[in-house]
């Protein structure tokens, strides 16, 4: 979870049955450290009352800019310092305030004055939805730059079925962090491995590694925050897919990372049938033979554009290992890290990385969680790709 720490975010809320998402949002946000400040129109109050968000938020709501405040200019004072708005759910009616410039409810003339970016989670029945006129002011919203948060389908308040329904709070959460992110991967498409690979050796049994695939999904969730366009290649994990990260063409890749934990051997000669245990044999041999390295191969097939990242994990000799196999295969960087203790390397949340590149220079990157590890690496490939 990104740290939202000195962030103020203006949460708007309207009158659908989705409001009662919001509460949960609310939470996700406090919990992230954000000031979180809620603006509710009268109809959202008919679905969930104030003091729930005025408890959760540890704020004042304002839902009418005559009787609410103190201040007169409350609505100014909050969208000026805002860091972000949410409005979640967006009705139609909001939604059509907003794209005509309309300010006669607290949420419409704050977002009439804020310059931060936005994003609009439009929620309703699905023939609304849909409606002529909620696309078209919609398309307004989007072009006058705000983020609109596509609803979810499923099963509607009104036992319809289709779209409208609120995205789930952890999932809107993650995308107000993405909006919060610079964009410095844009117009890249970047190719991410993660994970294990499992080689069979019977029916029954494998020969695999410990790796968790935290290492890389946190790197190609990094990089589609920054609005590159992830494809990620992922062996066996129990870990939940990154938000949006979509599958390009490999050879399109302008930066490739490969941390998947691949198998240097496998066995030989896989039996189609479980291997039985023989009393008289206390020792089993399994041949192996080579993986192709793939790796190399790509370094091989590396065009000047690309920007080619391999890991080394070691468990020792670090340095000597990593700067070999960065020659070996080719590679603008390597990203070594130790194996085999409980803070770093395989299933840890954290890792702690030493990052060699092409130019003879180093960076050493120490003990922290991996999400922050992935962030880090990436400044480095920006920096060196310049
Ligand atoms: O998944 P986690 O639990 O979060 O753990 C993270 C990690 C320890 C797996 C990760 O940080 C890491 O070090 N990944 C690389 C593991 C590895 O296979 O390292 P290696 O030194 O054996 O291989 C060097 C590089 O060549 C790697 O980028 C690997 O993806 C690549 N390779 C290796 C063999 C092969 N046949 N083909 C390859 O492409």
């Amino acid at each position: 979870m990104m740290d939202l720490q000195n962030k103020n975010i203006l949460l708007g809320v309207s009158g659908g049955i989705a409001a009662y998402k919001s509460v949960e949002l609310l939470r996700l946000l406090k919990k992230a450290g954000a000031d979180v400040n809620v603006i509710m129109t009268d109809s959202a109050q008919k679905f969930v009352g104030k003091t729930t968000f005025e408890v959760l938020s540890e704020n004042s709501v304002l839902s009418d800019l005559f009787l609410d405040t103190q201040s007169s200019v409350k609505h100014i004072e909050l969208a000026a310092g805002a860091d972000a708005a949410i409005i979640a759910p967006a009705t139609a009616n909001t939604i059509a305030k907003f794209a005509h410039g309309l300010a006669d409810d607290a949420l419409s003339t704050t977002l009439l004055a804020v310059t931060c970016p936005v994003m609009v989670c439009p929620s309703m029945n699905t023939d609304m939805y849909q409606n002529i006129r909620v696309q078209r002011n919609l398309d307004i919203l989007e072009k006058d730059g705000w983020v609109i948060l596509d609803p979810d389908s499923g099963i509607l308040a009104c036992k319809t079925v289709g779209a409208g329904r609120l995205p789930d709070p952890w999932f809107i959460f993650d995308r107000v962090e993405a909006m919060l992110v610079k964009k410095d991967l844009k117009g890249k498409n970047i190719l991410v491995s993660a994970g294990p690979t499992v080689e069979p050796l019977d029916p029954v049994r494998f020969i695999s590694n410990h790796s968790s695939g935290k290492m890389g999904y946190s790197i190609a969730r990094a990089a589609e925050r920054r609005g590159g366009m992830v494809t990620l290649v992922s062996g066996p994990v129990s870990l939940d897919a990154p938000v949006a990260v979509e599958c390009i063409l490999v050879h399109q890749a302008d930066i490739i990372v490969k941390v998947a934990a691949v198998a240097d051997y496998k066995p030989m000669d896989p039996k189609p049938r479980k291997i039985k245990k023989n009393e008289n044999d206390k020792d089993l041999s399994i041949l192996m033979t080579q993986n192709p390295d793939i790796l190399k191969l790509l370094g091989k097939k590396k065009t000047k554009d690309q920007f080619l990242v391999g890991f080394a994990a070691e468990t020792d000799d670090l340095e000597k290992n990593a700067l070999l196999k960065m020659e070996k295969k080719n590679l603008d960087m390597i990203a070594a890290n130790i194996v085999g203790s409980s803070d770093s390397g395989f299933k840890a949340d954290t890792n702690k990385v030493k990052l060699f590149f092409r130019d003879g220079s180093s960076f050493d990157i120490p003990l922290m969680a991996k999400d922050k590890v992935a962030d880090i690496l990436i400044d480095k490939v920006i920096e060196k790709m310049g």
